[in-house]
């Protein structure tokens, strides 16, 4: 056993240790297996997002909503990913799916958390909640740092490129329709009025989907309706009462 031992240490000195090259050539032989190793069994999976139950594209409100998160650099002080660690699924809810985001471009998973995750906020708040908050943070949570965007309030909506922004999603997998494009500026206030005459085919092309007016005031539509309409989506579109792990046992 000694004796191999200092045969290889001798051929690693000798060999390897005084020709740099050939020790190149080992540490690129040895690292591309790694590569392969963790590369190649994607190549072999028809799929890498396991499929879910109840996703559905954004509608072009909460779409809308979604572009003014990214523009206010919400980003920077939340992440939007639930990771699969008891602390995260005790505080957050179930740990986020990789299907969860896969209509998102570009995704908002992060890792700066400043502020909570929001993976899982929808629901959790009342409108009038979020609409007091974005407007005063320290008004509904006195000890808050998160700055205020109260002109959301008072800002008009444009909206006027919502459906080549569909559009351009679809580019790239979203799968919005033609139906969804064409319909997509009606769509925005459509979404907002729970009376909406157009109530069944909006629901037909965005199930479940809510519908109400998000800021408060009916007669306009602002900027805050889509954040509202963003905030109050996310992590609900996955029912996980009736969600199946396929293959993480191990983190239920
Ligand atoms: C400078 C960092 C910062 C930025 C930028 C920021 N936030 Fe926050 N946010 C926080 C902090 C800190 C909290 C926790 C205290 C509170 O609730 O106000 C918070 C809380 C929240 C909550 C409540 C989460 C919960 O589960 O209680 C929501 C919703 C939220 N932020 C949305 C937003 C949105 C939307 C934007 C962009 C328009 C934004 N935040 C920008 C720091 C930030």
């Amino acid at each position: 056993m000694a004796q191999k031992q200092s045969r290889w240490s001798d051929l690693h000195k000798t060999l390897f240790e005084k020709n740099s090259l050939i020790l190149t050539v080992g540490i690129l032989i040895t690292v591309s297996i790694g590569g392969i190793v963790e590369i190649a069994p994607l190549f072999y999976l028809d799929s890498t997002i396991e499929e879910v139950d109840g996703m559905r594209p954004y509608t072009p409100l909460e779409q809308a909503g979604r572009d003014i998160y990214i523009r206010e650099g919400c980003y920077n002080c939340h992440s939007q990913m639930v990771r699969p660690l008891r602390d995260e699924v005790e505080r957050y809810g179930h740990y986020s799916l990789a299907a969860e985001s896969m209509y998102d471009h570009p995704f908002q998973w992060g890792s700066k958390r400043t502020g909570p995750d929001l993976a899982r906020v929808g629901g959790k708040y009342s409108d009038e909640w979020h609409r007091d908050h974005l407007i005063d943070p320290q008004s509904v949570v006195p000890e808050s740092i998160m700055p205020d965007y109260p002109f959301l309030a008072t800002a008009e909506l444009d909206y006027a490129n919502i459906a080549a922004n569909l559009r351009a999603l679809r580019i790239v997998g979203v799968p919005y329709t033609e139906e969804m494009i064409e319909a997509a500026v009606s769509d925005v206030t459509t979404q907002l009025d729970p009376y909406a005459m157009d109530y069944d085919a909006f629901q037909a092309r965005y199930p479940g989907a809510v519908m109400r007016d998000f800021d408060g005031d009916p007669s306009r539509v602002t900027e805050m309706d889509a954040l509202v309409a963003y905030l109050q989506v996310l992590g609900t579109m996955v029912d996980f009462s009736t969600y199946e792990a396929q293959a993480d046992e191990n983190l239920r």
